[in-house]
């Protein structure tokens, strides 16, 4: 890191971070905000059901000041999402259109005007946009099965990017997904490219969020994915990165079923143990090992949150005190802080 003292300085790549909604509030947080990063990202407030929660009836009071804030702080902002292809989380009367689902054109109607209206209102203002976010399906299907995919098929994801395009021709445009380096997704992920592609669709970059957990970080099919992108002459944004210490493998394998009991299951609540923080150092180590070799892909590298006390995995898939990112609780750099640095 050639004797530099904050991420920014010592990285190849723009440093960006996903925050937590109101930062504008928080004084106590901008120190280390603008110190290390150069790109933020609203963790939740330009979600669709965050800005458009019913037909028309536009909420932007918390993304202006957020946008506002982040500009008079020199940071450049990411804009997060246009699109959440799945229905849980894509604003209910969005997909309905009386009792029957809304048909292909009454979708790419609303989510023309939900295009205009958010990208146009900053435009100039948002460096990126992630457009599309999750589309692929984790399963044997090419695209999630959701009220968008059935309606519309591919069809939805290239008039996105194209409408996001008309309504800022300087942003630049992300397909955003996880897993999306994983044997089958990842395939799914250079079909998607090549269609767009094909059809002259304005998308950019590809967003790999890396939400990964410490002894499963996918090296070898991010080595492969890095490589693949780069060949394809395709960018690429390490969108929401984190490295999670706390293994979830059984409650996805329980299908949730065993939310109740887990909740009760934490294990670092009085601090991370010190090995462990040690292995994490060493994954994070590895990781920027590997994102270096890509520097002329990768357009930028993004956390998900600033620091441990902050990140969305003390609640997600349950409540534990998680501490997956560089700064404790206290926003003092942890030993993964420092092995990225020695990386950078
Ligand atoms: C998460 C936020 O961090 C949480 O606060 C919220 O409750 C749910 O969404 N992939 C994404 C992000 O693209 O939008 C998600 O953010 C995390 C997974």
């Amino acid at each position: 890191s050639h004797g530099a003292d904050t991420l920014k300085e010592a990285s190849p790549f723009p440093m960006g971070v996903g925050i937590r909604d109101r930062v504008f509030e928080l004084p106590g947080d901008w120190p280390l905000l603008t110190a290390h990063y150069e790109y933020v990202t609203p963790e939740n407030d330009m979600k669709p059901v965050a800005v458009q929660p019913q037909p028309g009836q536009w909420r932007f009071e918390t993304a202006d000041r957020f946008v506002d804030f982040a500009l008079s702080k020199k940071l450049k902002v990411v804009g997060h999402c246009l699109v959440w292809a799945k229905d849980d989380r894509t604003p209910p009367w969005f997909a309905t259109d009386g009792d029957k689902p809304a048909s292909r054109e009454v979708l790419l109607a609303r989510m023309k005007t939900h295009i205009d209206t958010v990208v146009g209102r900053y435009r100039g203002k948002i460096a990126m946009w992630d457009v599309v976010n999750e589309a692929l399906d984790d399963g044997s299907a090419y695209l999630r099965d959701s009220s968008w995919s059935r309606a519309c098929g591919e069809e939805f994801i290239a008039k996105a990017f194209v409408y996001a395009h008309a309504a800022d021709p300087d942003a630049l445009l992300i397909y955003n997904d996880y897993n999306n380096e994983l044997d089958g997704k990842f395939e799914k992920m250079v079909r998607l490219i090549e269609s767009l592609h094909a059809q002259q669709v304005p998308m950019h970059a590809i967003g790999l969020q890396g939400h990964y957990e410490l002894d499963m970080v996918p090296f070898e099919a991010l080595e492969r994915t890095l490589a693949a992108m780069q060949r394809m002459g395709m960018k690429v944004v390490v969108s929401e990165l984190d490295i999670d210490v706390i293994p979830r493998g059984r409650w996805w394998a329980n299908n949730g079923a065993e939310r109740a009991t887990l909740s009760k299951y934490d294990p670092y609540k009085d601090g991370c143990p010190p090995e462990i923080l040690q292995r994490q150092a060493e994954q994070y180590a590895r990781l920027f090992q590997l994102f270096r070799k890509y520097s002329d892909t990768i357009l930028r590298i993004s956390f998900w949150n600033l620091h441990d006390g902050q990140s969305w995995l003390n609640d997600f898939p349950w409540k534990r005190a998680n501490h997956p990112l560089l700064f404790d609780r206290e926003k003092k750099p942890k030993p993964a802080y420092h092995a990225v640095m020695r990386e950078l």
